[in-house]
């Protein structure tokens, strides 16, 4: 029996094939015909300008903000409940995440904890923040016509960070096209993937062109290499931009996959005490990229650790929620509004085996094995 991974690559022949025609090209560059087709068909795909494909989704992110014109000693706004890459970003500026809590009905930043904060600082004088940064979390959008209003209202800069929720649509439109500009990832566990990769994707085609500019170094247009600004070395490599055409290409089928198995697990844990799940929002439709249960404590036999453990002892992987960020040493001395419920999330929350590539044999074999784990640990009343 093999170990059943978290949100493994899902890749095959077709991927393969497209590797090896952009090998045979001898484009095995960070230029080339399969980057530039690569970012046509993402663009199209979303219905977008323009999008420049990047070594990372975090390198994407950190081309997003410079992009809307964070500089250092701005304040930017985060949400505490992510991943560490959109709180990074914001430093590598040396800018100051302001972070904020999660919306308990939807996991994604609280748009009236927002509006407190910009009111706030309009109503001391003190400075706004020059960006607010969503994230989709675990592929649900986060409610986007009380944000982009708040940011419109207050002239301060939208960057969607959907690198977890391509495929997920909110009030019909997709992730990846909200604020002025959205970030993609393509990391191998994301819903789909290059290996390592992200995106930059916006209406605004200056902004991408420029970080398509600051991804290739700051060259000046000149024969020599002239450069009048730090640049970055982010660019995906051509060869990786073929797998993720190739990705692309069966991106809806992957997304489908990954809302069957969230229903399948609300169908095989149902009976179990305790056993709650990430909340979908009624705006849209989530992609489902992770399925994340919570167990309630006060009738969960088992704490998210020890079923993690009861888990990896069946061999197979599953993770705890994220860690806020006003909880991490890294930005504890972060400004901080709200906090309980991300908090909440971490202790109660667990994310489960949810790859595209997971059969139900071994999505039965997880929800048995979550089941033995109750069964073995009845609740002392
Ligand atoms: C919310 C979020 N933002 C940013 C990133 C960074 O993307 P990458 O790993 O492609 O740099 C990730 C995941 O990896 C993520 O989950």
């Amino acid at each position: 029996m093999s170990r059943i991974f978290l949100s493994p690559p899902d890749v095959g022949p077709r991927e393969r094939e497209a590797l090896l025609e952009a090998f045979d090209s001898n484009w095995i560059a960070p230029y080339g015909p399969h980057l530039d087709a690569f970012e046509a068909k993402m663009a199209s795909h979303l219905g977008a300008r323009d999008a420049a494909a990047v070594s990372s989704g975090t390198a994407a992110l950190h081309l997003a903000l410079l992009g809307v014109g964070v500089e250092a000693g701005d304040d930017v706004v985060v949400p505490t409940l992510t991943f560490a890459a959109t709180a990074n970003a914001a430093s590598y500026i040396g800018a100051r995440p302001v972070l904020i809590d999660a919306d308990p009905d939807t996991w994604t930043l609280d748009a009236g904890l927002l509006e407190d904060e910009l009111a706030e600082r309009v109503a001391s004088g003190a400075p706004l923040p020059r960006a607010v940064i969503t994230v989709d979390l675990y592929g649900q959008c986060t409610d986007y016509a009380p944000i982009s209003a708040l940011c419109d209202r207050y002239g301060v800069a939208l960057v969607e960070d959907a690198a977890e929720a391509l495929g997920a649509t909110y009030d019909h439109t997709p992730a990846g096209r909200f604020g002025q500009v959205a970030v993609l990832s393509f990391n191998g566990n994301k819903t789909m993937t290059t290996s390592g990769g992200g995106m930059v994707v916006s209406d605004d085609v200056s902004l991408v062109q420029r970080a398509r500019y600051l991804a290739t170094q700051a060259r000046d247009d000149a024969p020599h290499y002239e450069h009048s600004e730090i640049g970055y070395n982010y660019r995906l490599s051509n060869l990786l931009a073929a797998i993720g055409s190739a990705q692309l290409e069966t991106l809806t089928d992957k997304v489908s996959r990954r809302r069957i198995i969230k229903a399948r697990y609300r169908a095989g844990l149902a009976d179990l005490a305790g056993v709650g799940f990430m909340p979908d929002a009624a705006y849209g439709e989530p992609s489902n990229w992770l399925t994340v249960i919570t167990l309630d404590p006060t009738e969960s036999p088992l704490t998210p650790t020890e079923l993690r453990l009861a888990l990896d002892r069946a061999d197979i992987e599953a993770r705890p929620a994220w860690k806020p960020m006003h909880m991490q040493s890294l930005y504890k001395a972060s400004p901080m509004r709200g906090g309980d419920v991300a908090r909440r999330i971490f202790d109660t929350g667990l994310c489960l085996p949810s790859g595209s590539s997971l059969s139900d044999t071994d999505q039965d074999r997880v929800i048995g094995a979550i089941s033995d784990a109750f069964t073995r640990s009845p609740k002392v009343a």
